[in-house]
Parts: structure tokens; C-alpha cells; sequence
């Protein structure tokens, strides 16, 4: 069976914020570069995780669907240092109930990934993508 490669990431301090997550190689656009793992629970008990995520300025909760959401804090793998940003290099694609992120257009060997948080400012975290961005998480 032919094993899949994938493009080699890694973790490194970002001027965005914190930890972020940047391509060691180049990468072709709509590439699959990582999956966001994490514990997979209902959406109706992730509520209660979220607030207490979120009162520690932190975002770790991804929605699969309507239904499932993935906690990155609890078998979380390297996307979960993946910042947002409003014009982001990335797009997320649920296959399954895996989350895939993918390239959203070529991607320079030395760039940040980034992709869209989609929180509709729920976090209330000022978004710092560009000076004078608006947004929040
Ligand atoms: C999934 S984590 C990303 C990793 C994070 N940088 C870290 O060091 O833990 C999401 C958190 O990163 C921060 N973050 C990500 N993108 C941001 C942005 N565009 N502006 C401000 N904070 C951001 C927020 O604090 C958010 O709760
Ligand atoms: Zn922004």
C-alpha cells in the first residue's frame, strides 16, 4: 500500500501570537498539510468546555458538524498552534469526521499557515491578522 506524505511542518513562536505553525516545505494549492485532531465529544457537552477554554483566552474547540466538535486540548496534535487569520493561506475540509487543513493557494517553504476561525467573534479576542484589523475571534 503506498503510504501518503504529507508536506513537513512546524511549531515556532509567531508575531501573531504565541506558537504558531509554519511549512518547512513549499506547497501546492488545495494540498492536505495536517489533520486537527482532538477528542471527539458531542456538540451539546462541548458548551461547557468552551466557556472554561475561553476564560482562559483560549480557542481548542473544533465543529465537526452540527453534532460533533474535536477538543484540541485533550489529543490535540501540532494544528491546534495554527492561528487565524482574515485572509488566510489555508481552508478547513471535514471528510468524515476528520478535519483536514488544506493549502488555499501556493505556499512559500518559511510561511505561517493560517486559516479562518469562523468563531463569529464568540471568543471576544481582538483579531491581530494586520495592523488595524477589526475582527474578532
Ligand atoms: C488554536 S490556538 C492557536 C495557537 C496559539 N497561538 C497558542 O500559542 O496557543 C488559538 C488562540 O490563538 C490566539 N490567536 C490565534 N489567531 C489569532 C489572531 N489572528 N489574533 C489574535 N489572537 C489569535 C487566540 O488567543 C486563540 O485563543
Ligand atoms: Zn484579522
Amino acid at each position: 500500500m503506498k503510504t501518503r506524505s504529507y508536506p513537513r511542518i512546524v511549531r515556532r513562536r509567531s508575531a501573531l501570537h504565541g506558537w504558531g505553525v509554519f511549512a518547512l516545505d513549499s506547497i501546492t494549492k488545495n494540498t492536505r498539510i495536517v489533520h486537527y485532531a482532538g477528542e471527539k465529544i458531542p456538540a451539546r457537552a462541548s458548551r461547557a468546555r468552551e466557556a472554561a477554554h475561553q476564560a482562559r483566552g483560549h480557542i481548542w474547540l473544533f465543529a465537526i458538524n452540527g453534532r460533533w466538535v474535536r477538543d484540541a486540548e485533550i489529543g490535540g496534535n501540532v494544528a491546534r498552534f495554527i492561528n487565524h487569520d482574515c485572509e488566510p493561506n489555508c481552508y478547513t475540509r471535514v471528510v468524515g469526521d476528520t478535519i483536514w487543513i488544506c493549502a488555499a493557494r501556493n505556499i512559500k517553504a518559511g510561511e505561517e499557515l493560517s486559516y479562518r476561525y469562523y468563531t463569529g467573534g464568540t471568543a471576544g479576542i481582538a483579531c491581530r491578522c494586520k495592523p488595524g484589523c477589526q475582527n474578532s475571534l
